[in-house]
């Protein structure tokens, strides 16, 4: 019985997961290309939206390279360029921390702004608020194994735990899975990890969609101003789109 939901929990999951993401991009991409779009509330209310998204959008794209160097670069790479596991705990810790704090006040923010701004809020569908949330709570949990587990239990703790998650993690997208190696893992970061699987199947339903375009430039191309003069947009990029079309 532990046997049969440990797979369920580390292997059908996790792949009914991935897979439906992977079909509902593809669908979406091939069958409603027009559609997809971060639904952009900038014309209902600038000054919140400018501080989350930016704090958001910096930090969370920080929190997810940490992610892969964290689970993907393995440990003895590390030693062989003379980087100590102590090292590794303290950078991925304080970068953890710093970025982590940062995305969450973004999406504090954004939360905030989308429930108590009304125009914000009578605008929103439920799966903009949902994904939100989901979020929220995901990144709740992973600074709190930065933030609480880590200082509490030490680079041994962290090390151990981060490298049986890096197993799982390989072994997962090399289609070998092997959910023995979660086993030992701390229940707290079970559940950080769990949690975000309910977030990718939502990824091409929602405006999470976004993703999967080319958001970097969103975070240094100019505003995009929308006017027109005798009937013609004059915004290039709005021109480009439509010549696209
Ligand atoms: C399979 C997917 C994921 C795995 C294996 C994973 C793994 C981890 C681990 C092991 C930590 C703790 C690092 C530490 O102890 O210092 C962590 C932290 C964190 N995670 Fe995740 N995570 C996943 C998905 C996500 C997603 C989807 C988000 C949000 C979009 C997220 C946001 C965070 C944040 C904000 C932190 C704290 C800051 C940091 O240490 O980077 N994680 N994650």
């Amino acid at each position: 019985m532990v046997n049969f939901l440990s797979q369920l929990a580390w292997v059908i999951y996790p792949y009914l997961s991935f897979s439906l993401m992977v079909i509902g991009v593809v669908y979406r991409f091939r069958n409603r290309p027009l559609t997809i779009t971060s639904k952009s509330s900038e014309l209902l209310e600038r000054r919140n939206l400018a501080w989350g998204s930016r704090a958001f959008h910096y930090g969370i794209i920080f929190v997810i390279l940490g992610h892969f160097a964290g689970l993907f670069v393995p440990l003895s790479f590390l030693h062989s360029i003379g980087v100590s596991d102590y090292l590794n705990f303290i950078v991925s810790v304080l970068a953890g921390g710093v970025f982590g704090i940062m995305a969450w006040i973004g999406l504090a923010i954004l939360i905030g702004r989308r429930l108590l701004i009304k125009r914000v809020r009578v605008t929103s569908n439920f799966a903009d608020t949902y994904v939100l949330i989901l979020l929220l709570v995901i990144m709740s949990f992973g600074l709190s194994l930065t933030l609480g587990y880590d200082p509490l239990y030490g680079s041994l703790a962290y090390n151990t735990a981060m490298s049986n998650i890096s197993q799982w993690i390989t072994g997962f997208f090399l289609f070998h899975p092997d959910a023995a190696y979660m086993s030992t893992v701390p229940l707290i970061f079970k559940i950080h990890i769990l949690i975000s699987f309910l977030l990718y199947p939502s990824i091409p339903f929602t405006r999470l969609t976004h993703i999967f375009t080319t958001p970097v430039r969103y975070l240094y191309r100019k505003p995009i101003v929308f006017r027109s003069i005798e009937g013609q947009n004059t915004n290039s990029e709005a021109m480009n789109t439509l010549r696209f079309k």
